[in-house]
């Protein structure tokens, strides 16, 4: 049994000042590059929090320029056990509204060209991805987002695009037939890196539109996205100050802790 140390990754309007309790910026370095920006670290009800925009301060990388290795290796430097990560995405399903919120449980990769993985030159490991969500973590933010008023559906199967434009009316439909209930830019490779990490990983999902699929001639529009997202900020921040209410009191170990310890190929002389 250890402390829980929440990593959180999200939009430049999910951290301000006051939302954590002896809030810090600590300095870390990263052998993969430069971190999307500041990492902020903190406390909410006694739990350690540490806080990532993942486009930056001023929202100043497109999804497909987030260095999304050093994003990950920051937080695991800084000492977090799980990762909480919070993304605008467009609704694939009636039923998932603009303002409601997905606790995502599955993952389609669509995206291309982004660095995937830690491993590869020198060490090479095949991680287990089939559950890339902590089933977990994302029960406690489930049953937290819905204490702090937000509508959520538990489960869903998220597809990852390379962006940065949005879909097209054919590719919208066709995810749609592939089973996706939701459609973002950002949790791949995101997800892949937590788990390589050891770090279990949970995805809430803010709808923010309904995909081109749905209307036969309009188009996803940023302006509506920015409005749906500023009126989620609030609930946002909600939800995590009663995740730090809610954790239980001791982090039981989890399989995702050790994973590494049954995935590396490469012998251990050849790189310890
Ligand atoms: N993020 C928010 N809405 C989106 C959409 N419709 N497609 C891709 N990423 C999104």
């Amino acid at each position: 049994m250890s402390d829980w140390h929440i990593g959180v990754i999200g939009g430049s309007g999910l951290y301000e000042p006051g939302a954590l309790e002896d809030a810090q910026e600590i300095p870390i370095e990263s052998p993969f590059g430069e971190p999307s920006g500041p990492v902020t670290t903190g406390t909410i009800s006694g739990v350690k929090f540490t806080f990532i925009a993942r486009h930056g301060a001023g929202h100043m990388l497109s999804p497909g320029h987030v260095n999304y290795r050093a994003n990950i290796d920051v937080l695991k430097r800084a000492g977090v056990t799980d990762v909480v990560a919070i993304s605008a995405i467009g609704s694939l399903k009636e039923e998932l509204e603009p303002g409601h919120f997905v606790a995502v449980d599955q993952l389609i990769d669509r995206t291309a060209g982004r660095e995937r993985s830690f491993f590869g030159e020198g060490i090479v490991a095949h991680v287990p991805l089939a559950d890339p969500v902590c089933a977990r973590l994302s029960g406690l933010a489930e049953t937290a987002a819905r204490k702090a008023g937000a509508t959520i559906h538990k489960g869903g199967t998220y597809v990852a695009i390379e962006g940065p434009q949005f879909s097209t009316r054919a590719e919208s439909h066709l995810y749609r037939q592939w089973g996706a209930d939701v459609i973002g830019m950002t949790a791949m490779p995101e997800a892949r890196l937590a788990r390589e990490a050891e770090l279990p990983y949970a995805l809430v999902g803010m709808v923010t539109d309904y995909d081109c699929w749905r209307d036969p001639e309009g188009d996803v529009d940023v302006t509506d996205i920015l409005k749906v997202m500023g009126a989620n900020a609030d609930k946002a921040r909600a939800m995590l100050a009663q995740l730090a209410a809610a954790l239980p009191k001791k982090r039981k170990a989890s399989p995702i802790d050790t994973i590494l310890d049954t995935s590396i190929i490469t012998p251990r002389d050849k790189w310890s």
